[in-house]
């Protein structure tokens, strides 16, 4: 088999390290060839843009997907339907958070109050119906919080506002959530679904850290199979799919989808039976799925802006470095580490004891 990547950055790579095993031969398109992805396997570049790269992509691969969701429509409407997995309806609704969170609401799928923002007037509007604080967002492509305001009070209207004006943008209501929590689906061309454990995610100024695996919640956990269910059934998709939650007094509040691999699920590589990129090849290449199971507890740590010395680390039991192959820049991610414990007890003191180690070498964490 032969699956096109559009998008060649860590998520691409991490796909392509896992296909190579299964005889899967990638094939990437991104703008430039120095990138995660072009520097473990072929790539064709260009615009996301520029349809007529997209168009031949497509017809050398058996499959196309994704490892970033803002191919712009007029793109995706250029490609074969039957080729492109996850569905172009999938990317669409999640490439804007209006849509994603009526999805959700369609679906029966709580979310935080929200509303569309298209003038100062429409903002005070939303304001006096949601009330602060508030999230003012961009409805597209923002990532690791970028295009985002927190409005605590009144004051932080006029600048939230003169910060991002000039998009389509969403007010939210600001969630007091105890966590943040991450379930990742694969559905298969059958309609064969499976469920990873839930995973706890900690981000700070909206960049995830880092993320700990299993969530051991049951009820939780069947809530968010629930819903997860209900999008993958309805968008009929194809692969992996992550959708990020807000647990408040024991309630899920969905915040996002990610329609492909992601970041919260990087644990599975080690953690669990089948990995999430694995799974997400299996699946949109018609195989079965592997299982989703956890091998112990886990957890994984971003590693932003730069990377730790390898040296003094690897001698750690059960620790697996990954790195992107990016050079460093202040908020990039650059790498992860995942970590194996016998317990949860004693994954929790070495993920701290790690992330201390991590700050003293200079990691934004
Ligand atoms: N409405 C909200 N209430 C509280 N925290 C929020 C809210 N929206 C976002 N955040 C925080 O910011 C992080 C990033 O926001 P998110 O909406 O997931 O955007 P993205 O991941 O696309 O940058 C979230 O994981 C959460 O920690
Ligand atoms: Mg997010």
């Amino acid at each position: 088999m032969k699956v096109g990547i559009i998008g060649a950055g860590q998520l691409g790579r991490m796909l392509a390290l896992a296909g190579y095993p299964l005889g899967i031969e990638p094939l990437f398109l991104d703008r430039t060839a120095d990138t995660p992805g072009g520097q473990v396997g072929p790539i064709i570049t260009g615009d996301f843009a520029d349809s007529a790269k997209a168009i031949e992509l497509a017809e050398r691969v058996d499959i196309v997907t994704f490892d970033w969701e803002n191919v712009p429509s007029a793109t995706l409407a250029q490609l074969p339907a039957h080729k492109v997995r996850p569905c172009a309806r999938a990317l669409e609704i999640s490439q804007d958070r209006v849509s994603e969170k009526a999805l959700f609401r369609a679906l029966g799928i709580p979310t935080p109050d929200f509303a569309e923002v298209d003038s100062r007037a429409d903002l005070e509007r939303a304001v006096a119906a949601i009330g602060l604080p508030a999230v003012l967002k961009t409805r597209r492509l923002g990532y690791d919080g970028k295009g985002q305001a927190v409005l605590r009070k009144a004051a932080d209207i006029e600048p939230g506002w003169r910060k991002l004006a000039g998009n389509p943008l969403v007010l939210e209501a600001f969630v007091p959530f105890e966590r943040e929590v991450s379930l990742i689906g694969v559905r298969g061309t059958d309609g064969a679904i499976a469920f990873y454990p839930l995973t706890e995610n900690v981000h700070t100024g909206g960049i995830l850290r880092y993320s700990r695996a299993p969530y051991r919640s049951p009820a939780l956990q069947r809530l968010a199979e629930r819903h997860v269910r209900r999008v993958l059934g309805n968008l009929e998709y194809v692969g992996v799919l992550a959708l990020e939650f807000f647990v408040v007094r024991g309630r899920l509040l969905a915040n996002e989808m990610a329609p492909r691999v992601h970041n919260s699920g990087h644990w599975t590589i080690e953690g669990a039976a089948t990995s999430q990129f694995e799974n997400h090849l299996r699946a949109i290449c018609g195989f079965e799925l592997g299982a989703t199971r956890a091998r112990g507890p886990c957890a994984m740590i971003n590693f932003i802006g730069n990377l730790p010395q390898l040296a003094g680390a690897l001698h750690e039991p059960d620790l697996h470095f990954h790195d992107y192959g990016k050079s460093p820049r202040p908020g990039r991610k650059l790498g992860h580490c995942t970590l194996l414990a016998p317990s949860a007890t004693s994954r929790d003191a070495r993920l701290t004891r790690l992330l201390r180690k991590f700050r003293r070498e200079g990691a934004e964490l």
